[in-house]
Parts: structure tokens; C-alpha cells; sequence
């Protein structure tokens, strides 16, 4: 069993996952190179928990005992003794592999390093790592309290062990889990951002408007919100990172981002982290 996490990045996906794993009972650190990204990933976790009271779903206590199990720190050091590290950082190749270089210095024999890298090679992030065998993709979804997926990407180097003690523990932590070969987008994402680019394309077409091709997905597919409105959700940095890695990965300009999305991305229209994407966000 696990009982210690380490969550490298306190964003949308690294305050979840700390979320999660308090809430499963695990004690947490939760680290960031910035402190008003801490702040505000604690906040996150504050309103998400609450909105779990409020719904009866845990009660007042849990809510308390579950902030409580949760360290926010800028300092690496603090993740000594941490069974599993799991990296939420930016998505980013050259941020992870310094992360990854140096997380090597700081955790202990039999410590898993996962990722949760939406997009990129698992065998390489693991290759600047001295324990390879140790290192595995472990992909939440977004908001992780509520998606119950978690892919799991082996690189070339995981092994056996690593894959066995990763996929316990997300069943320990109540997710479900698929195990996935590496390639660019492992397998949802691959299907799933470029249904999303293609809805940036037929916006930047004006082909319909935004709410138009949203709610053509959601009433006419059943998707629970439309693919701006998702890409919003995600973060349209993000979406782009995952697009490049797909489009240089594989080679096939069926991947090339929309450039309306490279547009926004450039003048910082990032979805609701920043308050505006396709739509505004209060
Ligand atoms: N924390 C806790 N609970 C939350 C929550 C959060 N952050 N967000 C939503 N919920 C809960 C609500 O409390 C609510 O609970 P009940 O069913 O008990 O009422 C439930 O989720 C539904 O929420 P809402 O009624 O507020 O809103 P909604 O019906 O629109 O659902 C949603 C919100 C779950 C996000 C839904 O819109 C949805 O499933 N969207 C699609 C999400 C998706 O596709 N995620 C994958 C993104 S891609 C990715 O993650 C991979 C990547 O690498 C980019
Ligand atoms: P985000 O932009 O919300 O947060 C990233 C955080 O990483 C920021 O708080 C930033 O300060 C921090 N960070 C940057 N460099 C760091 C470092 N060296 N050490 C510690 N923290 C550092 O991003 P996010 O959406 O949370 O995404 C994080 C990771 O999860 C990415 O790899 C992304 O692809 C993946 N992911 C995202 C989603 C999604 O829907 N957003 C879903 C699944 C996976």
C-alpha cells in the first residue's frame, strides 16, 4: 500500500491529484516553484472539497482531515520518503527532464517517478533518470476528482514491478486504469485533441459560432460539454503542447494545430487559468 505522495506542480492537474490522494486517505506533498501557485492550488482544493460537502458526498470532517494530510512547499527536499512522486508539471519537455534530473538526486531505493505528461515520451522523460525501470506515464484527467481514468504508459524501460505498484495504486486511490503502449498522446488524447483542434478549425472558418459547435457535440453526440468549451477547461497551452508533440511525433500534418489556437495561445487567452479562452470565465 501507499501512504506517501509527492505531486510535483500545484496546477489544474497536480491540485487534483493532491486532491484525490488526501481524500483516499494518503498524506500528500505538494510542490511548486511558485508559492502563489501553491496558493492558489490550495484554494482549488478548498472549493473542490466543499463543493463535496455540499453535494454529501464527504462530510465537513473528511473535508478537514483531508486538507490537513496535504503539505504545499517550494522546497524539493520535502519529498524525501515519498513512495511515489508524480511530476504535474507544465507540459513542457525541457522542464520535465530538469525536474526529472532532479528528482533522481532526491528520492529514495524503490521510490516510483511517474509522469503526467498528456503527450510525451515516457522512454524519454525516463531516460535522464539513473533508475529508468522506475519510471512510468501516469495519466489523470481533468478535473481528477470526478474522471474516474487513469492511462498508464510504459516506456521502453518501466518494468514489470513499476507497472504492477502503479496500477495498485491507482486502484487504491479508486481510479480505473488502462494500460497503454508510449507513442505521442498515449491513446485518449490522440483521439481526443484533435476532435478538438478540428473544432478550433471550423470556428476560425466561421463555420458556426462557438456556442453553435459546442452545442452541436453536446446534443447532437452527448458529450457532456462541447470541445472549446473542453479546451477551455484543459487549458488551450496545454492543447497546443499536445497538438505540437502529436504533429511532430507522428510526422502528419493531420495533427497541425489550428492557428487560431496558436493565436490565442500567444496572446495569453489560455481558457479559465487565465479567464479567457473561448469563452470569458469569471
Ligand atoms: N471537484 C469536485 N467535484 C466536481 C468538480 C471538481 N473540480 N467539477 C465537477 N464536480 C462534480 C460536481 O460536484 C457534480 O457532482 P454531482 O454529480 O454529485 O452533482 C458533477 O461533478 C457534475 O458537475 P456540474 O454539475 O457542476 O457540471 P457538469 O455536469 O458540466 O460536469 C464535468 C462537469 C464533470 C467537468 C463535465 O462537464 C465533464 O465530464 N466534462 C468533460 C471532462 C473531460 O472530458 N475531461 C477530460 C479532459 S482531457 C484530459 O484531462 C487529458 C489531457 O491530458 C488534456
Ligand atoms: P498548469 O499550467 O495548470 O500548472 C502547471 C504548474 O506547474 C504551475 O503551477 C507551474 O508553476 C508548475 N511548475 C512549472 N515548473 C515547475 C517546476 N520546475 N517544479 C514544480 N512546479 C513547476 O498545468 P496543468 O494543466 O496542471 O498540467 C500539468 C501536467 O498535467 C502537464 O503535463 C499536462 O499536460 C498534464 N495534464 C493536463 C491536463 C489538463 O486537462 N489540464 C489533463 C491531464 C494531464
Amino acid at each position: 500500500m501507499t501512504n506517501q505522495v509527492a505531486v510535483i506542480g500545484a496546477g489544474i492537474m497536480g491540485a487534483g491529484i493532491a486532491q484525490t490522494c488526501a481524500v483516499a486517505g494518503l498524506r500528500v506533498t505538494m510542490i511548486d516553484v511558485a508559492q502563489a501557485a501553491l496558493e492558489r492550488g490550495l484554494l482549488s482544493i478548498d472549493n473542490s472539497l466543499e463543493r463535496l460537502v455540499a453535494r454529501q458526498k464527504l462530510t465537513a470532517v473528511q473535508k478537514t482531515e483531508a486538507l490537513a494530510r496535504i503539505q504545499a512547499t517550494t522546497d524539493y527536499a520535502a519529498l524525501a520518503g515519498a513512495q511515489l512522486v508524480i511530476e504535474a508539471a507544465t507540459e513542457n519537455l525541457d522542464v520535465k527532464l530538469r525536474i526529472l534530473r532532479q528528482l533522481a538526486t532526491l528520492v529514495v531505493k524503490d521510490t516510483i517517478i511517474a509522469t503526467n505528461t498528456s503527450s510525451i515520451s515516457i522512454t524519454q522523460l525516463a531516460a535522464v533518470v539513473p533508475v529508468p525501470e522506475r519510471v512510468i506515464g501516469m495519466h489523470f484527467f481533468n478535473p481528477v476528482p470526478v474522471m474516474a481514468l487513469v492511462e498508464l504508459i510504459r516506456g521502453l524501460q518501466t518494468s514489470d514491478e513499476t507497472h504492477a505498484r502503479a496500477l495498485a495504486f491507482a486502484q487504491q486511490i479508486g481510479k480505473t486504469p488502462i494500460s497503454v503502449r508510449n507513442s505521442p498522446g498515449f491513446a485518449v488524447n490522440r483521439i481526443l485533441c484533435p476532435m478538438i483542434n478540428e473544432a478550433i478549425f471550423a470556428l476560425q472558418e466561421g463555420l458556426a459560432t462557438a456556442e453553435d459547435i459546442d452545442n452541436g457535440m453536446k446534443l447532437g453526440c452527448g458529450h457532456p460539454i462541447g470541445p472549446l468549451a473542453l479546451a477551455d477547461l484543459v487549458g488551450l497551452d496545454t492543447l497546443l503542447a499536445v497538438l505540437e508533440v502529436l504533429y511532430e511525433g507522428f510526422n502528419d500534418p493531420k495533427y497541425r494545430p489550428a492557428p487560431l489556437l496558436k493565436e490565442m495561445v500567444a496572446a495569453g487567452y489560455l481558457g479559465r487559468k487565465s479567464g479567457r479562452g473561448f469563452y470569458v470565465h469569471s
